[in-house]
């Protein structure tokens, strides 16, 4: 059974507000791209890639993809056009209950830990399971005057993070009917959901931070440094939890 990897890296990083897409810009001496396909690789050398790259891209380094077999695909106007095409890409291969992960480009500092704890509980699951953190603050809901409304119970909320796993089949589908419907999906579980099924949840880090922001490189790097020395910051709940949605 082949695992497939889908990695989008299409954006512009607008918030970012950078001079280039940030998946482009230095994490301690290499790309913030290159850095993150290192640890999928690390976790998963034997994956196949997908790698979803703006067309017009002009910073890319094919030397700078670890993966022995890989492909470039171009990316869509919003992530989830990406990720499809990268599925439609491997139609003709992919088997129908292989299992593609998709991880951010922007994620450079997911731990090898979860990624390892994310495919092993793909060995007894029949849907599909995602990387994420349970909230840790008090979770307010504004109202339209920039008030608060109200305080939201923060029991049971996490944080979706990638990668996320699912059967080849299902999230064609999945994220084929939500497309059409044109609901803004912002990962692939929501997808899944929409069809009433449950994706699982693995507890993953918190350092698994998704550059978004200009203060987020900084994070990111210390966070690597962190990493280096064995300290997984952030974390306040043991992190092979693994808990079923
Ligand atoms: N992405 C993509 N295709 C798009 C939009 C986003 O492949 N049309 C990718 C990004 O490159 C990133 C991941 O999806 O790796 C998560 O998206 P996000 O953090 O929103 O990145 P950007 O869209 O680049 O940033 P922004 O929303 O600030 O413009
Ligand atoms: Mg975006």
């Amino acid at each position: 059974m082949t695992l497939w990897l889908i990695v989008p890296a299409a954006g512009r990083g607008t918030r970012m507000q950078a001079d280039r897409p940030k998946q482009y810009l230095s994490l301690e001496g290499r790309s913030v791209l290159a850095r993150t396909l290192e640890r999928l690789h690390l976790a998963f050398p034997e994956a196949v890639l997908r790698l979803c790259l703006d067309p017009e891209d002009v910073h890319f380094d094919p030397d700078e993809v670890p993966f022995a077999r890989w492909q470039r695909v171009d990316g869509g106007g919003e992530r989830a056009d990406s990720v499809r095409r990268g599925l439609t890409s491997l139609a003709e291969e992919a088997a129908d209950d292989d299992w593609v992960l998709v991880h951010d480009a922007a994620r450079p500092c997911v731990p090898l830990a979860d990624l390892t704890a994310l495919r092993e509980a793909l060995e007894d699951e029949a849907i599909g399971a995602l990387l994420a953190a349970p909230a840790a603050d008090t979770m307010k809901r504004a109202d339209a005057r920039g008030r608060v409304s109200h305080t939201e119970p923060r029991d049971g909320l996490w944080h979706a993070l990638t990668p996320q796993a699912f059967r080849f089949d299902l999230l064609r589908q999945a994220l084929d009917a939500a497309l059409a419907t044109g609901a803004s999906i912002t990962d692939e579980a929501s997808a899944i959901e929409a069809m009433g099924l449950a994706p699982r949840l693995i507890h993953g880090s918190r350092d698994n931070l998704k550059i978004t922001r200009p203060e987020d490189l900084a994070m990111a790097s210390r966070i690597l440094t962190l990493q280096r020395a064995g300290i997984d910051i952030a974390n306040d709940t043991p992190s092979d939890q693994e808990i079923e949605a």
